[in-house]
């Protein structure tokens, strides 16, 4: 039973799905917007050249908060965003 639920709850974060923009925005709103607001603003360094950096930001943010994100929960809010506010390309 125990390794049952162990399973579920780490195999979905474990599989390379695609990023979930849905997921994106309610990460966003619970831990980024009140900071942040609703839509985005940026609070200084408005020169994210690339989707690298934005993630990178993204884990800098999630980590100084010890929100304990996943790669997924990363890449669902750096999509969100990039959507959002950055339209980066790459
Ligand atoms: C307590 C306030 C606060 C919270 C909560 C917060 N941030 Fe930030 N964030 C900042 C500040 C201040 C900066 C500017 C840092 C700098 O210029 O060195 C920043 C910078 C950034 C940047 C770089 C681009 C920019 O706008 O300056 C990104 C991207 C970012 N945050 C994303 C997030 C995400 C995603 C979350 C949710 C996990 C989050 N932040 C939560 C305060 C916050």
């Amino acid at each position: 039973m125990r390794v049952k639920l162990f399973t579920l709850l780490i195999l979905p974060s474990l599989s390379w799905a695609a990023p979930n923009l849905a997921d994106g925005k309610l990460l966003y709103d619970e831990s980024c917007a009140k900071c942040h607001h609703t839509p985005y603003q940026s609070l200084g360094w408005n020169e994210m050249t690339n989707k690298i950096e934005l993630s990178h930001m993204v884990e800098a943010c999630s980590d100084y908060f010890q929100l304990e994100w996943n790669a997924q929960d990363i890449k669902d809010t750096t999509e969100f965003l990039n959507t959002e506010f950055f339209f980066l390309e790459k």
